[in-house]
């Protein structure tokens, strides 16, 4: 029974059986698209040149021939979930596919392979834990580990190297849409990317721009031993303490990772950062509703990272209004929201 009380025929129970299990085992996907990334599948049928079978895979990734049958069960999930497409002759790569060949500038496959890292998994062993102890760790991560995931990347260098080139990674999509951005960077000289990472995303900037002069700041251990050029330097150092002076400051993925009080402390450091220059901040971050309303994926992409960022670090994804509370409170006095294609969008922030 409905709690209505209407009678449910057994096809809707089915139904809901079905749902379940489709949701209970996603993780099962993101275990078989880890792996296909890690024996180096999407490269492998990319340099074979033509479709490729399942005899010709397994021998061109070395395995014993007794594997071929697994082979075969994980490409048959992979193609039903849209990674390759079977042809007459063999297996082709698909666009997701395409996007994870690490011969290509645009890979993400250090993304795909951060997000089931057995760090971050431990975090989700403890969800149920964080929610019901009355503790004081900020985060399920910090339940798991015992400190706060910034403090793990500083003394774990494997798991500072994965998120980092997981971030690289994903930074590399703006090479699609940065050069379209012109009129953002109009009249900026100056550039400071405050929690820059690696730097990847302003040497995307520069390579379009550049007249430009890029400091990225971020903790000591993420910028130690970047090479610096002319135009791209690298300051490590804490955010929340001091920003350089420049005419605009740009936070791209940093506030979702913080709560709303951490927000207006960096908000209001950035707009002490720029307010001599009358420069800007710009917020490259997800917009909760700004997507039209049949994508159905893009919101479920974008429900699904807010709660990551509560899982592994104090944040979360905001929407229009959320975001223009912020602005409010450190002082700025309007902003412009540009929508770029895909999960995330431009705001710029004047004081
Ligand atoms: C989600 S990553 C975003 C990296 C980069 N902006 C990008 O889009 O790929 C957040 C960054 O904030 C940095 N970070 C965290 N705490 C910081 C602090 N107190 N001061 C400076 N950077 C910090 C992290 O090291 C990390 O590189």
């Amino acid at each position: 029974m409905e709690g209505n009380g209407k009678p449910e025929g057994a096809m809707e129970i089915f139904g809901a059986q079905a749902h379940i299990y489709k949701h209970a085992c996603n993780y099962v996907n993101s275990m078989v698209l880890a792996t296909a990334i890690q024996l180096n599948i999407p490269d492998i049928i990319h340099t074979h040149g033509k479709p490729i079978t399942i005899p010709n895979l397994v021998s061109a990734l070395k395995l014993p021939p007794h594997k071929s049958n697994a082979i075969f069960r994980i490409m048959r999930l992979l193609t039903h979930n849209g990674f390759f497409e079977e042809e007459e002759e063999g297996y082709v790569l698909t666009a997701s596919s395409r996007l994870l060949l690490k011969s290509e500038i645009q890979n993400l496959s250090p993304y795909a392979r951060f997000m089931v890292d057995p760090v971050l998994l431990a975090s989700w062993q403890v969800l149920g834990d964080w929610f019901s102890r009355n503790e004081e760790s900020s985060s399920a991560f910090e339940t798991a580990h015992g400190a706060p995931m910034w403090e793990i990347c500083n003394t774990n260098s494997l798991f500072n190297n994965a998120f980092n080139e997981g971030m690289a990674s994903d930074s590399q999509m703006m090479r699609l849409i940065v050069k379209d951005c012109g009129q953002v960077f109009e009249g900026v000289s100056t550039l400071v990317d405050v929690g820059g990472g690696t730097g990847m995303i302003s040497k995307l900037i520069l390579e379009a721009f550049p007249r430009l002069k890029c400091t990225v700041l971020d903790l000591p251990h993420v910028v130690a031993k970047q090479p610096e050029c002319q135009n791209l330097g690298f300051l490590g150092g804490d955010m929340f303490h001091s920003i350089p002076s420049a005419d605009a400051i740009m936070f791209r993925h940093v506030m979702h990772n913080w709560s709303d009080e951490d927000c207006v402390k960096l908000l209001k450091k950035g707009r002490e950062a720029i307010i001599a220059n009358k420069g800007k901040v710009i917020i490259d971050d997800m917009v909760l509703g700004a997507e039209k309303g049949n994508e159905r994926d893009i919101t479920e992409m974008k429900l699904i990272f807010d709660v990551l960022m509560m899982v592994l670090v104090t944040g979360r994804e905001r929407t229009e209004k959320e975001f223009e509370r912020l602005f409010i409170e450190s002082g700025f006095t309007h902003y412009k929201i540009i929508p770029i294609f895909g999960l995330t969008s431009l705001i710029e922030v004047f004081p």
